[in-house]
């Protein structure tokens, strides 16, 4: 470690951070809570061969942010193990992991899903602590859900894309939408904008793009990305390069693919009135600027994106359950938290003349603000300006 863990403290937090090691199998891994104030610290727990306490500790900070923007009443925490998840010894260093934080875990932190972890992982951490309440993210016999199987963060972002559209004076049904990844979030996300009325016209995977301005069977598409993946575009004919789904003309960008691909040119050239992210991070700052100055909002990846984060919340709440956590249950809710997040954020954006983006930092940060002005948490003079 090249710097004092201590220099991570700021004014939010980290309220504790656990390094944990075990000379038997070799296990080094770290367990941040960064801010309870609202909640109880949850986040993923991952494991990669350059993880560093500082790396963790971000991600926990992100964390406290992302329940607070889609307000529920968790906490930020993330935790991870420094090793490689391929390695023949995953096992006995995730149970040593466990072993060492059984102090901390149930009672201050339940292990969840993050690069390098898998359903299987979750079955033997929760196993090695011997309670249901240890984990999140099981295996379905388990009792867990398997949350991109069912499409529940795709299904989040065409909800969240309704109520933006709403929220802007206009209907979704009836209008175009591209999107641009045809994987777990962009494929469930086109069924839901057809369920709720509005026509695909574009889509695109990888292996390229395909567009019709009529309306693309997306039922069609789904099925042939199960049996050929990716290569459902160039099955299902004329197919045309990828960044098709991102020039063609729509009324909502979906870019639910991968980072920085809603740059200036496409900023700039985009007939949609609405863009709606899908992915994490696929807009560029500069884009987001000419996005706002145009009149064309986008509802950020941590509003739009957060079907995951909801359903990982009732699982939480399901852990002590001995009934299944049922898919009919997450749905709605999915549909209530994501669509008053989308309209709350661009009436704050409308309101602050703000982008969305900056909005939804802002109201995150109030609302953790509160929490600990309410705990007494901070001096009772203390006037804490929330972090730009
Ligand atoms: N899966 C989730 O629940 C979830 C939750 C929050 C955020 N995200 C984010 O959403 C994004 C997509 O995740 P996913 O789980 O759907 O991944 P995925 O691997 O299932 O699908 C990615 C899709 O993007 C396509 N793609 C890749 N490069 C492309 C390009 N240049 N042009 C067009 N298409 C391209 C792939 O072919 C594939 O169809 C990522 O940014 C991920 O971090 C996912």
């Amino acid at each position: 470690m090249t710097e004092d863990v201590l220099s991570l403290v700021d004014e939010w937090g980290p309220e504790k951070v656990v390094c944990v090691s075990d000379r038997r199998s070799g296990m080094r891994g770290v367990l941040v809570l960064d801010n309870t104030a609202r909640g109880m610290g949850k986040g993923g727990t991952r494991m990669s061969p350059t993880l560093t306490v500082r790396e963790v500790a971000r991600l926990a900070r992100t964390m406290t942010w992302k329940w607070a923007a889609v307000d529920l009443f968790h906490g930020g925490a993330k935790a991870g193990i420094l090793g490689d998840p391929r390695a023949a010894d995953k096992e006995a260093v995730l149970r040593a992991f466990a072993r060492a934080l059984r102090n901390e875990v149930p009672a201050e932190y339940a292990f969840g899903l993050d690069m390098g972890l898998t359903e299987d992982d979750a079955a033997v951490l929760l196993d090695e602590l011997g309670d249901r309440g240890a984990a999140v993210g099981l295996p379905r016999a388990l009792g867990g859900l398997p949350y991109d199987e069912l499409g529940v963060t795709g299904f989040g972002v065409a909800e969240a894309a309704d109520a933006a559209a709403a929220e802007s004076g206009w209907q979704l049904a009836g209008s175009r939408v591209a999107v641009q990844g045809f994987g777990a979030v962009g494929e469930a996300a086109a069924r839901r904008f057809v369920e709720l009325g509005a026509t695909v016209v574009a889509v695109s995977t990888a292996a390229g793009a395909v567009h019709d301005p009529d309306g693309l069977d997306v039922a069609r598409l789904s099925r042939l990305r199960a049996d050929v993946g990716d290569d459902c575009v160039r099955e299902y004919g004329g197919v045309q390069p990828a960044d098709t789904a991102l020039t063609a003309p729509t009324d909502v960008l979906v870019p639910a693919a991968r980072e920085d691909v809603v740059d200036d040119a496409v900023a700039l050239a985009t007939t949609a009135r609405l863009v709606v992210e899908g992915a994490n991070l696929p807009t560029t700052s500069s884009a987001r600027k000419i996005l706002a100055k145009r009149g064309i909002p986008v509802v950020p990846d941590f509003i739009a994106n957060a079907g995951g984060i909801v359903a990982a919340a009732h699982s939480m709440d399901m852990r002590r359950s001995p009934f299944r956590v049922d898919p009919d249950d997450v749905f709605p809710m999915i549909s209530t938290k994501l669509r008053a997040n989308a309209s709350a954020v661009l009436a704050e954006a409308k309101r602050t003349e703000d982008t969305p983006h900056a909005a939804a930092h802002r109201l995150a940060q109030q609302r953790v603000l509160a929490a600990m002005r309410l705990r007494r948490q901070l001096p009772p003079d203390t006037t804490l300006e929330p972090l730009p």
